[in-house]
């Protein structure tokens, strides 16, 4: 393959750099990882995790598909929220948008795109729920960026719903779940401004203990 060749040689230029700096960074990595945070974001090739947050390797455990969806039926993003918190024990888990976002806007149009669709209809059910706020924009531009926001802040809450989340706040485990959207234009990561870390926070219809049941759980250190 030699049209790929230029990555292999990227990537001994890369850990050659690594190893200048640290001689044993390699050799402590391959030892163990200890990320505080999980980052769940979107797959655009514009949006690379750990390079926005200037985090090396072993400290950002990172989940990515098309429009940073938690669907709580999602194998693949569930299991990577378990083994976050009940193994690695993350304190944080950052769930990042961004502007402009291709999922997105394919959500919002009514053009069929194939298997993607079906992905898609998560994005428009949040549309849907925010039809009012959104028609009062005055630009498809604007409509979609907030509608980038407004799918965060649904991934936020959907990964507090999950029991998963839940039983580590039962059992007084310190985490918490923010939103952040991230602007390709300039760079610039911008804070939304939603922190969820306990499960007061999460609408009683979606609490998988009642309260009094997570005081007992906290209380015995039961799991
Ligand atoms: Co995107």
């Amino acid at each position: 393959m030699k049209e790929l060749e230029y990555l292999f040689k990227n990537n001994r230029q890369w850990a050659d750099r690594l190893r200048s700096y640290d001689p044993e960074f390699f050799r402590e990595l391959a030892e163990q990882q200890t990320p505080e945070f999980l980052w769940i974001g979107c797959s655009d090739s514009r949006v690379p995790a750990n390079d926005i947050v200037g985090l090396m390797p072993g400290e950002l455990f990172v989940h990515r598909n098309v429009a940073n969806l938690v669907v709580h039926s999602d194998i693949n993003a569930l299991s990577v929220i378990q083994f976050a918190v009940d193994v690695l024990k993350v304190r944080h888990i950052i769930v990042c948008g961004h502007y402009g976002c291709g999922g997105v806007r394919a959500a919002m149009q009514q053009q069929e795109l194939g298997f993607i669709d079906n992905w898609l209809r998560h994005i428009r059910d949040v549309h849907q729920q925010h039809c009012g706020e959104l028609e009062q924009l005055e630009t498809h531009e604007q409509r979609l960026n907030r509608l980038c926001e407004l799918n965060v802040m649904e991934q936020v809450n959907h990964v507090c719903q999950t029991s998963i989340v839940q039983n580590a706040w039962a059992r007084g485990q310190e985490l918490s779940v923010h939103g952040w959207i991230y602007a390709i234009e300039d760079g610039h990561l911008r804070d939304l401004y939603l922190s969820i870390d306990n499960q007061q926070q999460v609408h009683p219809r979606y609490r998988v203990f009642l309260d009094e049941e997570t005081d007992s759980r906290k209380a015995t250190g039961q799991q």
